[in-house]
């Protein structure tokens, strides 16, 4: 499965074939042989001979070429299986800042380049800033096929995105802080297992949140955790609070050999990410001074750097940092037991204040809320110029409109009216939003998006959730569903395909 060969038809400029690795959970032992386990790090080195006409890529530090279309790399830091990765296709790449290119296909690369040009850098020093050195040499992005199934990969040196994020706006550029943040968290200190792997994605969201308000201000971040804030909600509501994939530890092999493991792939959802980065904000609200936290994350990078590491290890050296909490007994408050944090499901026992977000939330609280009135005061709402909005407070207020739906009969129709800015955006993540909305009010006219939007890229966190809500809604939801995945599956990741089919019904 790791391994993915695309016909031609598969790529953006639909001329030359293309393949690529994903070893993130445990796919990279069907590439190579290897200890397969996060707890495990080394070098590598790597020869790769190409056809006539195509470029090589690896997550590697050192990258040459020879004569004969062989590509010589070494990566000469240590590092964990899952994050070797490589990619052959007909790409190119275009500086953007002075340790960084971004790699795509020609007909891309002149977006790609748009996209970032001079940002990255930014990014890059904020985060040294805050946690230490980056010790990867390069920081590149490699923008990918249309269906590479996630939003990024961090790949060290060269992060893989998903296409999706040419939005012409940087509007999606917290997916990038997101995989520069692994720089630190994930790619330096890791997860020793993927029962524990809110340790790399809920630090992670933490440092991305951290760089985001140094470069964006606390407002904009606050929005964003605000969205990321209410997909966890939709995700516990649609798993049960209580599910044993909702809790920070998972049991990936239980003691009692009749019980069946945990696919480590089965525990990519919103609990690790964002439940772990309320406990990580839970912890900086325990030490209550945002400098000393900075400076506690910086001491964990050093600390744990090239090491794999668990939980215990983490909160072992938080309260070594700082022992007047733990003679306080912080690890054990009623209701707030580090303990708990770990091992119970649910929604978290504490949440950041997000309420610096308020003056970008709140006009778009309101907005929906008139939209869900049953008769329309449209008055109000075209007192309410969203042009100016920000796509994340686009995503927000469409977030509030999709909790109140069904919306009363004929309301989302004129809302697509009003507001094609959201109604036709090519924007992905406003994309998915608007097909949850059309599905949830059931708007077969406007089927045709939902369709487009499957057809158009594979990512996981888009597919799934639309396939959920198809096959959850009306019959004519579901031949939807039947028909987009009979005709789009041979372009989905394999891991994809197999929960489509999971939630279809059809294994
Ligand atoms: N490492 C993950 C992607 C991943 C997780 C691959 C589990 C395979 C198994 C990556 O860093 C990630 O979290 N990507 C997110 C970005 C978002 C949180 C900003 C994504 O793809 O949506
Ligand atoms: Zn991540």
């Amino acid at each position: 499965p790791q391994v993915c060969w695309l016909a031609p038809e598969q790529t953006a400029g639909k001329q030359k074939p293309y393949m690529y690795t994903q070893g993130q959970a445990v796919l990279n032992r069907s590439f190579f042989p290897c200890f397969d386990t996060p707890s495990v790090k080394c070098t590598y080195s790597a020869t790769v001979t190409v056809p006539d006409g195509f470029t090589a890529v690896m997550s590697a530090m050192n990258w040459e070429k020879q004569k004969d279309n062989t590509f010589i790399f070494k990566m000469s830091q240590p590092i964990p299986s899952y994050l070797i990765a490589l990619a052959v296709g007909d790409i190119m790449s275009a500086d953007v800042g002075p340790r960084s290119c971004v790699w795509a296909e020609p007909c891309l690369i002149e977006a790609a380049k748009k996209e970032y040009d001079g940002v990255i850098e930014e990014f890059l020093v904020v985060g040294e800033k805050l946690f230490g050195p980056y010790v990867w040499g390069r920081y590149d992005i490699l923008f990918m096929p249309p269906s590479f199934p996630f939003g990024g990969m961090e790949n060290p040196c060269l992060t893989f995105v998903t296409p999706c994020l040419l939005a012409g706006d940087r509007s999606l550029v917290d997916v990038i802080i997101h995989e520069i943040s692994h720089s630190w968290f994930g790619n330096l200190v890791t997860n020793a297992t993927w029962g524990e792997f809110w340790l790399n994605e809920g630090f992670t969201m933490y440092a991305q949140r951290r760089i985001s308000t140094e470069v964006y201000g606390s407002a904009y971040t606050c929005l964003e955790a605000a969205t990321g804030r209410a997909l966890l909600r939709q995700h516990m509501d649609n798993t049960g609070e209580d599910h044993p994939l909702n809790k920070l530890r998972v049991v990936i092999e239980p003691e009692f050999s009749l019980v069946l493991g945990v696919n480590p792939d089965d525990t990519y959802n919103e609990t690790p990410y964002e439940k772990g980065y309320c406990f990580v904000s839970y912890l900086a609200h325990l030490v209550g001074d945002q400098s000393k936290f900075d400076a506690f994350l910086q001491a964990y990078v050093n600390r744990f750097k090239f090491q794999s590491i668990t939980a215990d290890d983490t909160l072992g050296f938080f309260l070594e940092y700082f022992p007047e909490l733990r003679e306080k007994g912080v690890d054990s408050i009623p209701g707030f037991e580090f303990d708990c944090w770990l091992n119970m499901p649910g929604w978290p026992p504490y949440l950041p204040d997000l309420s610096p977000g308020e003056q970008l939330m709140k006009p778009a609280d309101e907005l929906a809320e008139l939209w869900a009135a049953d008769s329309l005061n449209m008055e109000a709402i075209e007192a309410v110029d969203i042009t100016a909005w920000r796509t994340y407070q686009l995503v927000y207020f469409l977030d509030q409109v999709l909790q109140k739906s069904p919306l009363p009969e004929g309301n989302v129709e004129r809302l697509s009216k009003m507001y094609p800015k959201i109604s036709k955006a090519q924007n992905a993540e406003l994309r998915l939003r608007w097909c949850h909305i059309i599905l949830k009010n059931n708007l077969e006219a406007e089927y045709s998006k939902v369709k487009d939007f499957l057809h158009s890229q594979g990512k996981q966190k888009y597919t799934l959730p639309l396939y959920r809500a198809m096959w959850g809604g009306s019959e004519s939801a579901r031949a939807l569903a039947m028909e987009t995945f009979s005709a789009t599956a041979p372009q989905l990741h394999i891991n994809v395909q197999n929960y489509v089919k999971k939630i279809l019904g059809l294994e």
